[in-house]
């Protein structure tokens, strides 16, 4: 039992750091955007239409997709709960408002302009609506104490939130191996958040009965606490 506990703390620290470094390599790409450098693989081409409403709805995303990731890792992390539960309560709160007010609708908006055109385009508008939706269910089951429901709702936020990661590791790994086929751009725009969504809900079926030991730490031991957590 124990090497097998190891062993899933070992690959879930190797996941958090990886979203950790493709996080960090976004961010140091800003320079290409501060100011907007035209030449660059995402810009360019936006030319035309970016100093429209595109420009908003782009700042507005740069900003809010890193801080999503950054609390997200924070939040699904069961020690930081156990250990500093008013402050998973206080960025649950700030995820919340983050991804419904600034990452989802300009994730929205910014799809309509996705450059792998239309199938792409389709894929980010639905990413953005199911990651809205998840992210006020996490936040209903929360307010409602529905716990364990509460951990599902946030661990589908999350990687939804992680297509972002899987998405520029693909196309990193195809550039790097200079592999480019027809079907690269659609099938990574959308197995990027289908593939991972469809293990989750694989997994919670297999593992009937979902993680009662985050539920436990979440319920105050003071019964006539407020019922509302978020
Ligand atoms: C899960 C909800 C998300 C949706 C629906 C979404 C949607 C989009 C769309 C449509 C684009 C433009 C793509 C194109 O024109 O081809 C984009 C670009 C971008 N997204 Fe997101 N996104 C999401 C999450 C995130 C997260 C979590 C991050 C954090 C790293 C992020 C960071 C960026 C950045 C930095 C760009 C600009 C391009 C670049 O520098 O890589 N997004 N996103």
């Amino acid at each position: 039992m124990q090497p097998r506990w190891n062993q899933w703390r070992i690959l879930s620290l190797l996941t958090g750091l990886l979203i950790l470094k493709v996080n960090a390599s976004v961010v140091l790409n800003y320079r290409n955007y501060f100011p907007p450098n035209f030449q660059t693989d995402f810009l360019l081409g936006r030319e035309a239409y970016f100093f429209g409403s595109y420009q908003w709805a782009f700042w507005v995303h740069l900003f809010s997709g890193p801080v999503s990731l950054v609390l997200g890792l924070l939040l699904i992390n069961e020690k930081f709960l156990k250990n500093y539960r008013p402050w998973h309560r206080f960025l649950g709160r700030l995820q919340a408002i983050n991804v419904l007010a600034l990452l989802v609708p300009s994730g929205f908006w910014m799809s309509f302009y996705a450059a792998s055109g239309t199938q792409a385009a389709v894929s980010f508008a639905i990413l953005s609506l199911l990651t809205g939706t998840t992210i006020a269910m996490g936040w209903r089951t929360a307010v409602q104490r529905r716990f364990a429901d509460h951990r599902r709702w946030m661990l589908r936020n999350f990687t939804l939130l992680c297509s972002a990661v899987i998405l520029r590791v693909c196309f990193g790994a195809a550039t790097v191996l200079e592999y480019d086929p027809i079907w690269l751009d659609p099938t990574v725009t959308w197995g990027c958040w289908i593939m991972p969504l469809v293990i989750l809900e694989v997994a919670f079926r297999r593992r009937k009965q979902p993680s009662s030991k985050f539920a436990d730490l979440l319920i105050p031991t003071n019964r006539h606490q407020s019922p509302t957590l978020l």
